[in-house]
């Protein structure tokens, strides 16, 4: 039987490279969700027959419950959620704009948590589904300039961990994929230019950012390949998986120099619990 992908945020970047991974498979149905159906003019390229497009603003809970509703009255169900859309933005800690701060939070992290939650039922009554949330490596580590950005994507790491172990006998998995930074729209997010001349030192990394230009080493193309094929292949699905060698670096480095306090004040520690 066909399985069927429902990813979200599919007019551009990682979503519209996986999108068309899938949509030339013939065995898998694709439920492609864009806040624009005009954007999703590429799919008019491939067969239609397993094929449906959905309007979806993550943050707009009717339209989710009906892009739910559309595509398992389409396919009959759902196998794979990936929730792929999501925002950037780029400002130090202190310049950033609340507002903005607050739109990301709205669309990475509480629209991720719409998507997952409008999804759940389904899968929990086909007692089957796999849930891939695009994390980060910055959802790990984090660089200045990311701190905000860093912020949804710990908060995006942290939800699908519990929900893993909530879900766990249910047949419903969940995984997290933090890619390394790649080239996609993504790198034109919004910015908070640097005004308070002590944080001059990171004017050009926000400019640059800006513009959209970057060097960013992560190919989508080949990143929405590896995603798939790692949710496909015959063997259990990791909880996390770094693609590209700067966020494989980076989770290594972050996770060792974490380990390495926690084993110094280890003694320390355990001075904290009352005793027995
Ligand atoms: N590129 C990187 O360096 C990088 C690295 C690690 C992780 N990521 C993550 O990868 C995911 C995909 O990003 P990308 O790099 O492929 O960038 P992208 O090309 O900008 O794609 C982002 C997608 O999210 C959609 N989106 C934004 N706000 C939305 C909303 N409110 N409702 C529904 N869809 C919305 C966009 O749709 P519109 O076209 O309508 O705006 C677009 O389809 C994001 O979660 C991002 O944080 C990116």
């Amino acid at each position: 039987m066909a399985k069927t992908w429902f990813i979200t945020g599919t007019s551009s970047g990682f979503g519209q490279a996986l999108a068309k991974i899938i949509a030339q498979h013939e065995d898998v149905n694709l439920i492609a969700a864009a806040r624009n159906l005009a954007d999703l003019a590429y799919l008019n390229d491939y067969d239609q027959t397993a094929i449906e497009k959905v309007v979806m603003d993550v943050t707009n809970k009717d339209q989710i419950a009906e892009a739910v509703k559309q595509g398992q009255a389409r396919f009959g169900g759902i196998d794979v959620l990936v929730n792929n859309a999501g925002l950037g933005y780029f400002g130090t800690v202190e310049e950033s704009n609340e507002a903005d701060v607050r739109q990301l939070f709205d669309v990475n992290v509480f629209g991720l948590a719409n998507v997952t939650k409008a999804v759940l039922p389904v899968m929990r009554q086909q007692k089957s589904g796999l849930i891939i949330n695009v994390s980060s490596v910055l959802g790990i580590t984090s660089l200045p300039t990311f701190g905000w950005y860093s912020a949804t994507k710990f908060a995006v790491e942290g939800v699908p961990n519990v929900l893993r172990q909530e879900v766990k006998g249910l047949g419903i998995k969940v995984m997290l994929v933090e890619p390394s930074g790649a080239r996609t729209k993504w790198n034109a997010g919004k910015t908070a230019p640097v005004e308070i001349n002590d944080y001059q030192q990171f004017a050009e990394m926000i400019s640059g950012a800006a513009s959209g230009t970057t060097q960013a080493p992560g190919d989508p193309v080949r990143i929405a390949q590896l995603m798939f094929d790692v949710a496909t292949a015959d063997e259990p699905v990791p909880g996390h998986l770094p693609l590209g060698e700067f966020a494989t670096n980076g989770m290594k480095q972050e996770l060792s120099t974490s380990l390495a306090e926690v084993e110094q004040y280890h003694e320390l520690s355990l001075k904290a619990d009352a005793p027995a």
